[in-house]
């Protein structure tokens, strides 16, 4: 089969099928001409990356609700960026977002770049999202490669390399099966296609657009490929997490550093995170009782064991670390999900007494 003709066959489903995304331009409205925002775009495939589009969706909706363009998401302060953005995982993202939108304002006049070239200058923008961005936005001829795409071409081609040294070798495969025209569109059927269709498990080969060319379906295969390489087991690391309530109902909390893990987020104070039992470091001398329940949460590359202690502050508290914030203005929403956890785990020995 030709290069061309897998396209071609893909783009004639994705105009019968493609997903309506909040995000997105679908291919009827893109036909009537409409074209998409460059910060829809942006800011969705920045908020997808290793998150999924039923997680990204609400988070979606209430960014562009609160910052239209990239000009207001420029001027946002940035503790309100990043609570808005907790839960959502990989706080990296969101102190890259705000910079990148700071420096289209600053040195771009308010307007993303078109080319791959120039959107990978910004921040946070490495060659997924410049691909992305210059076929989406501006239809661009451009590869986009995610996990989806990986699967899908894996299959296609039979390729038994294992990820992820298979990368190169699928995107030279992705890269010849990219149209001239539509690429935008051929990036988000691909990805539709891996979504809905060509899942990891049970992929739906019956009703699939490409089950003609595919390698891995005409010999039974394809819910086998591709081959993964063993991953090394994640260690466990262990803290303390501190949740101290002052007689008047506030709480301490603490910023956290902007290098590094859950980098600019609120959180409880604690200790460091290590692969054995921390020693206490309290951010405040007080009567410190130990929570029943242990805080589990796994993280990319270890799995994290907290165990939580809570303590009764007199209004006179002075802390050597953090800072009080009036419950009423404490949004445990603005918490990343593993302090959300630590706080469930307190919530016993607050209301205790
Ligand atoms: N995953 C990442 N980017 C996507 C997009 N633009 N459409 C659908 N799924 C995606």
């Amino acid at each position: 089969m030709r290069d061309d003709e897998f396209s071609s066959m893909l783009l004639a489903w994705y105009d019968q099928n493609a997903r309506t995304l909040p995000w997105r331009i679908g291919p009827a409205e893109r036909k009537a001409g409409q074209i998409p925002d460059p910060y829809k775009v942006w800011l969705s495939e920045i908020m997808l990356q290793q998150t999924t589009v039923a997680s990204v969706r609400s988070y979606f909706l209430r960014f562009v609700d609160l910052w239209p363009d990239v000009g207001a998401l420029a001027a946002a302060d940035d503790v309100d960026v990043m609570g808005e953005w907790a839960g959502l995982g990989y706080y990296a993202r969101a102190r890259n977002l705000l910079k990148c939108a700071r420096a289209i304002e600053s040195d771009h006049g308010g307007r993303f770049p078109e080319t791959r070239d120039a959107l990978l200058k910004l921040p946070g923008i490495g060659p997924y999202t410049a691909a992305a961005i210059s076929a989406i936005a501006y239809d661009k001829r451009a590869t986009v490669v995610d996990g989806n795409v990986e699967r899908v071409i894996a299959r296609l081609f039979c390729i038994e390399t294992p990820l992820p040294a298979a990368k190169p070798e699928l995107t030279g495969y992705a890269d010849r099966l990219t149209p001239q025209e539509r690429a935008g569109d051929h990036a988000q059927a691909m990805m539709d296609l891996g979504a809905t269709i060509c899942t990891p498990r049970n992929p739906a080969c019956g009703i699939c657009p490409l089950k003609k060319p595919c390698l891995a379906n005409s010999q039974g295969r394809a819910a086998d490929l591709p081959n993964k390489s063993a991953k090394p087991a994640k260690p466990v690391r262990y803290g303390i997490a501190y949740v101290a309530m002052r007689a008047d109902g506030a709480f301490l909390l603490e910023q956290r550093p902007d290098k590094g893990l859950l980098g600019g987020m609120q959180g409880w104070p604690g200790t460091g995170w290590a692969e054995k039992a921390a020693n206490p470091s309290p951010p405040v001398a007080a009567d410190w009782r130990h929570c029943h329940d242990e805080v589990r949460h796994t993280f990319t590359h270890f799995h994290l064991r907290l165990s939580v202690q809570v303590a009764h502050l007199p209004i006179a508290a002075q802390p050597q670390r953090g800072q009080f914030i009036a419950r009423e203005n404490l949004r445990l929403t603005d918490l990343p999900t593993v302090m959300r956890k630590v706080f469930d785990a307190a919530k016993p020995l607050l209301q205790g007494n």
